[in-house]
């Protein structure tokens, strides 16, 4: 697939990054609908880090030490939104995001759980599911929302748990499958977000510097300090700023989604302030 009409997934991690390294590694293939764009963790040291660099791809670490946790979300945020990131998967990162992190990427972060929530949320699902006398463990991907690990279950995928395992023998078989299940959920959630129009203008729009969504009149519409760039003015209808007015592109039947593109980061471009235009397009 070309490269211009993959996703860009920013992943966040804070260890060894076995996750990430299943993604990359998906990405690789030819026909997968994502591509990584950066690596960033909370933790320097994150041996996941090395792991990505030393692939050529960028990556990006800040600790939240020293800092409040709104000063560290806006750095990851501009890291993710400076390499292009549409959406972020989470692989071992062991950070609650905060509700305005979460909103501002709202339905666009996926995260793997070692569990089959709603089961087991939280730390030591292995040795739970073991103390409970489970027969069944498993791994799930889900979309992150404010709760922890509580969001829509995209997919799951179930092991066996055998008399005699440890936290640490089952974990491991559990690790298999989320290696496997990771880039399959997430290559599926790209394309369905692909179909979608909306989801389309919403990631173009909300990756240029300073870009908000404010829904005008219950309509999605997309601002940049409060002025308005661009705006559904019907399901099938996407108006965007020129220099004199507004103009109409109609998204139903072909759509030709580059000068779409082109026309949101116009748009954005004839809108936002000076020192935002500094800070670059796209
Ligand atoms: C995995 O078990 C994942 O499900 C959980 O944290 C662990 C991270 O492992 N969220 P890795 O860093 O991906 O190897």
């Amino acid at each position: 697939m070309a490269d211009a009409v993959r996703r860009k997934l920013g992943i966040l991690i804070s260890g060894r990054g076995s996750n990430m390294a299943a993604l990359v590694e998906a990405a690789a293939a030819p026909d997968c609908p994502f591509a990584v764009a950066l690596v960033a963790s909370d933790k320097p040291e994150a041996a996941g880090l090395t792991w990505a660099a030393e692939r050529g791809i960028a990556t990006f670490a800040q600790s939240p030490k020293g800092m409040p946790k709104a000063e560290y979300e806006a750095r990851i945020d501009t890291a993710l939104r400076d390499a292009g990131v549409e959406l972020i998967a989470l692989a071992g990162y062991m950070r609650l995001l905060s509700p305005a992190f979460v909103e501002r990427w709202a339905g666009r972060i996926l995260n793997i759980h070692p569990s089959l929530l709603p089961k087991y949320k939280g730390l030591d699902t292995h040795a739970r599911a073991i103390e409970a006398g489970d027969a069944v463990a498993g791994c799930s991907v889900h979309v992150v929302t404010e709760e922890l690990d509580a969001g829509a279950v995209l997919g799951q995928a179930e092991v066996p748990i055998h008399a005699g395992d440890t936290a640490e023998t089952l974990a491991a078989r559990v690790l298999v499958e989320e290696h496997r299940l990771y880039p399959q959920i997430l290559a599926e959630f790209v394309r369905s977000m692909t179909d979608q129009p909306l989801d389309r203008i919403r990631s173009t729009a909300l990756v240029l510097p300073g870009a908000e969504e404010a829904p005008t009149d219950g309509r999605p519409s997309f601002t940049v300090e409060h002025a308005v760039f661009a705006r559904m003015a019907d399901d099938n209808t996407l108006e965007v700023r020129t220099a004199d007015g507004w103009r109409s592109i109609a998204l139903a039947g072909e759509v030709d989604w580059t000068a779409v593109e082109d026309a949101i980061a116009h748009g954005w471009e004839v809108t936002a302030p000076a020192a935002l235009l500094e800070a670059g397009g796209r």
